[in-house]
């Protein structure tokens, strides 16, 4: 990171003069916040000219999805569940992607394991669904692993003198960062802290580790993965899929940065888009921002003289005081309190910065292209040392609404939103009226830097 200059850390080269200004006009926020705002906030590194169109086969072609498994999904750090999903020992999580199977195993000794959900005998799985167990026993003919994946028992092992190999289950790498516990299947991949990279230094603030997970919820939805999550990449579709939040969103005077493996977006609440051509009173603001946001009384009035901006931080402190205490809440920039910051972590893991406890994970359904997962989890703080036990996934019918999970409140409508417009950009790019796709080049950031991370993987 280089020196500050006009309250930018890093530098705006690159950019032209429009693309620039959106990136002042969020930093001039900054500078007006009632408190001092973290430097994280002013880091600046746009992306510089790469990926701005694709081939629209990736989000259609079966041969790119079997490439994507291959040198994606069988070779890097993906999140595979919460260290709470499996705090006592035995407990484990059946991870698939594609074709692939993972058990995340707690161990006796408080460690965890992994290995290939598969049978080294003919090649059941050896597990349907989340559990607990002593050991892993295959369904089939009875061979039995130790939670460790080392062989237990093996009916009429004489038959099989002479299979003298080793008879451990598959081993997958594991390693934890911000509470998740993350996977990889290539034995030979470098460490988990290379891979991340920076992101822990941007989330030191705000660590991960010391949430649970509340809420667990799961759509499969129709459409590709890829194209599920750059849905939730930018914040420009506000426009025209969420309009009713213009009044309270500054949608395109959002920031985009992207480092390494990961990028993020910063969207200021609590102000007008510059898209309305009225402007909004400050409690038509608030009543916009409160449409969408969790933990807020909808009917928040805007006391005289504050700006919707510093009544709903104000109103988030209060909220927070109660965890964090009002010495620590009252420290909290009006940034902090009401920006949204969803940083992306390649390929898939979608956590939001700040005290906002949102986090989505995209994935192939199966080995189909035209279908996906999309979850969300709840990230809520916990008090004490050990976190309650993860929520279980919940999966919401493909085609149900979201809000049918009472537990997402405000986020579901605007999730319903999102979901209608998929299954329709599937069809258009399917319909092979286009070659490629094409990405605005400052707002679709974070999608085009997605990419440029894709092609390396897959060269
Ligand atoms: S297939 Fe698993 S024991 Fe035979
Ligand atoms: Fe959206």
């Amino acid at each position: 990171m280089t020196a500050v200059s006009d309250g930018i850390i890093g530098s705006t080269e690159g950019l032209n003069p429009e693309q620039e200004a959106q990136v002042r006009s969020y930093i001039d926020l900054l500078d007006h916040d009632t408190r001092e705002v973290p430097e994280v906030y002013r880091w600046t590194n746009p992306l510089q000219g790469v990926a701005l169109t694709v081939p629209v086969e990736r989000y259609t072609s079966r041969a790119f999805h079997d490439l994507e498994v291959e040198k994606v999904w069988k070779k890097v750090w993906q999140a595979a569940c919460r260290v709470e999903d499996i705090l006592e020992p035995g407990q484990f999580v059946k991870y698939d992607v594609a074709d692939i199977s993972v058990l995340v195993v707690r161990q006796r000794d408080g460690s965890i394991k992994a290995h290939r959900n598969v049978c080294l005998h003919r090649g059941r799985t050896l597990k349907e669904d989340d559990g607990r167990a002593d050991s892993f026993q295959c369904p089939f003919h009875g061979i039995t692993w130790d939670l460790d994946g080392s062989l237990k028992h093996m009916p009429c092992e004489w038959d099989f003198r002479h299979a003298d190999g080793d008879w451990t289950l598959k081993q997958v790498q594991v390693d934890t960062w911000g509470g998740f516990v993350f996977i990889n299947l290539d034995p030979e991949a470098p460490p988990l802290a290379d891979f991340l990279g920076d992101l822990p230094r941007h989330f030191e603030r705000w660590p991960l580790e010391k949430r649970y997970k509340q809420v667990h919820v799961g759509k499969v939805l129709r459409c590709n993965w890829k194209l599920a999550q750059e849905a939730f990449m930018e914040s420009w579709h506000v426009v025209a899929t969420h309009a009713q939040l213009l009044p309270g969103i500054g949608d395109a005077i959002s920031k985009y940065d992207a480092w390494g493996n990961f990028s993020r977006t910063l969207t200021p609440n609590g102000v007008p888009s510059p898209h309305l051509n009225w402007q909004p009173t400050e409690q038509e603001m608030v009543d916009a921002l409160t449409d969408r946001n969790l933990d807020e009384d909808p009917r928040m009035l805007v006391p005289d003289g504050l700006t919707a901006r510093v009544a709903v931080a104000n109103n988030r402190r209060a909220h927070l005081a109660k965890d964090l205490g009002t010495e620590v809440a009252e420290g909290l920039s009006d940034a902090e309190m009401l920006d949204s910051m969803p940083y992306t972590l390649f390929p898939s893991l979608h956590p939001w910065g700040s005290y906002n406890r949102t986090c989505y994970r995209f994935r192939p359904y199966g080995n189909d292209p035209g279908m996906s997962i999309m979850e969300c989890m709840i990230l809520s703080p916990y008090e004490g040392d050990t976190p309650p036990p993860g929520a279980q996934l919940r999966m919401v019918e493909t085609d149900t609404s979201w809000t049918t999970v009472p537990e997402l409140g405000l986020l579901a409508r605007v999730f319903d939103q999102d979901d209608a417009n998929l299954p329709f950009v599937q069809k258009g790019l399917a319909s092979g009226a286009l070659d490629e796709v094409v990405f605005a080049e400052y707002q679709e950031t974070k999608i085009r830097h997605f990419h440029m991370v894709l092609e390396e993987w897959l060269a």
